[in-house]
């Protein structure tokens, strides 16, 4: 990337400082009490691109990250941390709207957020395909629930879903009789999870759910396929997406998907309790919101008993929201746009391979991540028949490496993310320490 490239893509951040917002303010608000400006980053980060030296780059964005230095951060796949210019935002947009507190949305920066949001996710995606939430198990609840599913109808997904998934199809199991088909994923050929969510297909088939990147092993799922089957029996395809934006190369439309959830405080470094659900154009309207309000209707009148609600996945969206929380998402997603997603994964795609190789030479481990290596992301899976999860993650606990236990299907494995956060010598230090594991 050139200097002038980088200059206009920095230029959201630039425009943060400017304003205190990176998008057009509430005057009174933006009077009342700025966000802290991140201007002097983005001018450094540009600096720091500008300069040529890589190492300086990712040295400057990694010391963003306010992570205990004394810990080997290996989970961002569990929750990420806000790097600094996203909390110096959250906090400037949190003071900003205690000082002039206003019910409903100022729709301009709302709506901005949802621009940004969608051009992360993909060039034919549209802010009104995108509806803003708490996070991927909010978003299940809202495809499961929503949905007309009735007795009888039969709902495949997978055996490594997060309990987000799990606990939202039992959920509808119970209260309305649907029932639920499990494959398991097929690690050594990507096809093979078309071959057998194929042979799960009956006519009583309505939905097929799972998660488009594993939560268990990183595993990203053909979805395109996988997508072409349901398209052509006629049944929806939903993916629970908290780990793919960023973590994998990414493109919504081109999933071929009908409705996605994720959340956004993962690999997109938004705050807390951000993410959103999208619905394919057309395919809002088939999912009826279990949670109305303000925001979620056209009109409504009760003393004509008229309701009609959105037809866009805005209609997911009602009541007050904390709209600091989703301004400073968009702070991130100016971040991560400014860096690119595919710089990101170029630079920590080498970390997690090093990592996924270099397991083959402990003895006693079993790699547990995709055989193929397009199939592989940031986050890496493995397993020691001699040592449950709880004794790794004690023994990585010593050594101040955190990463997380995956009790999914009874896998008994250990899952560990390479991010923005982390070094070379981080990988080195992981697999040290699983080699004294194992002495
Ligand atoms: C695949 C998957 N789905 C859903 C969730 C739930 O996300 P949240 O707790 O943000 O709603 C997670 C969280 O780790 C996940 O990994």
């Amino acid at each position: 990337m050139n200097r002038k490239e980088f200059l206009k893509m920095t230029a959201g951040l630039a425009a943060a400082g400017a304003t205190g917002l990176p998008f057009a303010p509430l005057v009174s608000r933006a009077a009342a009490a700025p966000a802290p400006s991140p201007e002097p980053f983005a001018a450094r980060l540009a600096q720091a691109a500008a300069s040529g030296d890589d190492a300086f780059f990712w040295q400057l964005l990694r010391e963003q990250f306010i992570l205990d230095p004394d810990w080997i951060f290996l989970n961002f796949g569990g929750l990420g941390s806000s790097p600094l210019p996203v909390i110096d935002a959250l906090v400037g947009f949190l003071r900003a709207e205690e000082r002039a507190p206003s019910a409903g949305h100022d729709e301009k920066p709302w709506q901005a957020v949802k621009d940004k949001l969608a051009r992360a996710l993909g060039p034919s995606c549209r802010r009104e395909d995108l509806g803003l939430i708490g996070g991927a198990t909010e978003g299940v609840n809202v495809i499961v629930n929503g949905l007309p599913l009735k007795r009888g109808d039969e709902v495949v997904t997978s055996t490594h879903e997060h309990v987000a998934v799990h606990s939202a199809l039992l959920n509808r199991m119970q209260k309305d009789g649907i029932a639920i088909r499990l494959f398991e994923p097929d690690i050594a050929r990507a096809a093979g999870n078309v071959e057998r969510i194929a042979r799960l297909v009956t006519p009583r088939t309505r939905l097929i759910i799972f998660s488009h990147v594993s939560c268990t092993t990183g595993q990203l799922f053909p979805v395109r396929e996988i997508a072409s089957l349901a398209r052509a029996k006629n049944i929806w395809f939903a993916l629970d997406g908290a780990q793919a934006p960023v973590n994998a190369p990414f493109d919504i439309a081109a999933t071929g998907v009908d409705f996605y959830t994720c959340s956004t405080h993962k690999w997109m470094m938004g705050p807390k309790r951000t993410g959103f659900i999208y619905a394919r154009p057309g395919m809002a309207e088939v999912l009826r919101p279990q949670t109305v309000g303000g925001g979620s209707s056209l009109r409504y009148d009760v003393a004509k008993g008229e309701f009609v609600l959105k037809p866009t996945a805005e209609r997911f969206e009602s009541g007050t929201q904390n709209d600091a929380l989703f301004y400073a998402l968009g702070t991130a997603l100016d971040l991560v746009a400014t860096i690119g997603a595919d710089r990101i994964q170029a630079r920590c795609k080498p970390m997690a391979e090093r990592f996924y190789r270099g397991l083959a030479d402990i003895p006693g481990v079993e790699r547990l991540s995709p055989e193929e290596e397009a199939y592989r992301t940031l986050m890496i899976g493995f397993r020691m028949a001699s040592h449950p999860m709880t004794e790794i993650m004690q023994h990585l606990g010593k050594d101040k490496i955190r990463a997380r236990p995956v009790s999914e299907d009874g896998l008994n494995s250990i899952r560990v993310s390479f991010y923005l956060n982390n070094r070379d010598e981080d990988v080195t230090a992981a697999l040290e320490s699983l080699k004294t594991l194992t002495a």
